[in-house]
C-alpha cells in the first residue's frame, strides 16, 4: 500500500494574493485549462477553491443550468470568492461549501472535481482522495494540478499511486505552466 506523505501547511488568505491576482491570467487561463473537461449543465466540484479563480472559470463552463461547488477549509476564502462572483454576475452558479480539515463535506454526485494546488496541503491524502472519489460519477473525470515548486515528481508520483489505489484510472497528464497535473476518470 502507498505510504501517505504528512503535510500540515495551508496556504493562508493573504498569502493567496501572491499568485491569485490580475497576473495569473497570463500563465493559467481558466477557460483554456478546464474547457477539454466541463459542459453546460454539469454539476462540478472546486476542492480547495481559495478565492475562486478558478470557481468562476468552472461557472462559465457549466451555463445557466449547471452548478460549481466551491469547497474550502477557510471562511476568508469563501467570503472573498462570493464577492468576486457577485462582481462577476455568476453567484447563482456557485454553491460554497465551507469544509472541515478531515471532510469535504459535499453529499452531491458531480460529473468532474478540481484540486487546483491544494492536494499537498491537505493531512490524511488518502481519505481524502476517496471521498472525491465518492463524489465524482461513474465516468466522470477529476483533475490534479500541483505546483512543480511545493511538490517533488516523487511526491506527485506518490499522489498518483494513492489516487489509483483509491480507483481512480489515470489517463493523461494536460500541461499546465509551473505544475504537475494529472486527469483521472472514475
Ligand atoms: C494554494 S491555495 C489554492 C487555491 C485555488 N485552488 C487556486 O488555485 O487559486 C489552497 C487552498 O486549499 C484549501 N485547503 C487546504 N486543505 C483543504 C482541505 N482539506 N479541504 C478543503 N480545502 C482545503 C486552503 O484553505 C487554500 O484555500
Amino acid at each position: 500500500m502507498t505510504k501517505q506523505p504528512e503535510r500540515t501547511f495551508t496556504c493562508p488568505w493573504w498569502l493567496l494574493f501572491t499568485f491569485d491576482n490580475p497576473l495569473r491570467r497570463l500563465v493559467h487561463d481558466p477557460l483554456k485549462i478546464l474547457s477539454p473537461f466541463v459542459k453546460p449543465g454539469d454539476t462540478v466540484l472546486d476542492v480547495g477553491c481559495g478565492m475562486g479563480y478558478f470557481s468562476l472559470g468552472l461557472a462559465k463552463l457549466v451555463g445557466e443550468k449547471g452548478k460549481v461547488i466551491a469547497a474550502d477549509l477557510q471562511p476568508q476564502m469563501l467570503a472573498g470568492l462570493l464577492k468576486r462572483a457577485k462582481t462577476a454576475g455568476l453567484e447563482s452558479r456557485i454553491q460554497p461549501q465551507l469544509s472541515q480539515p478531515d471532510r469535504i463535506g459535499v453529499n452531491e454526485p458531480v460529473d468532474f472535481a478540481l484540486a487546483f494546488w491544494m492536494v499537498h496541503e491537505v493531512r490524511g491524502r488518502r481519505e481524502f482522495l476517496k471521498e472525491v472519489h465518492g463524489l465524482v460519477k461513474p465516468g466522470g473525470k477529476f483533475l490534479i494540478v500541483e505546483p512543480v515548486i511545493h511538490v517533488s515528481g516523487a511526491d506527485f508520483e506518490q499522489t498518483i499511486a494513492l489516487s489509483r489505489e483509491i480507483g481512480f484510472k489515470a489517463t493523461v497528464k494536460p500541461r499546465v505552466a509551473a505544475s504537475r497535473s494529472i486527469l483521472f476518470e472514475k
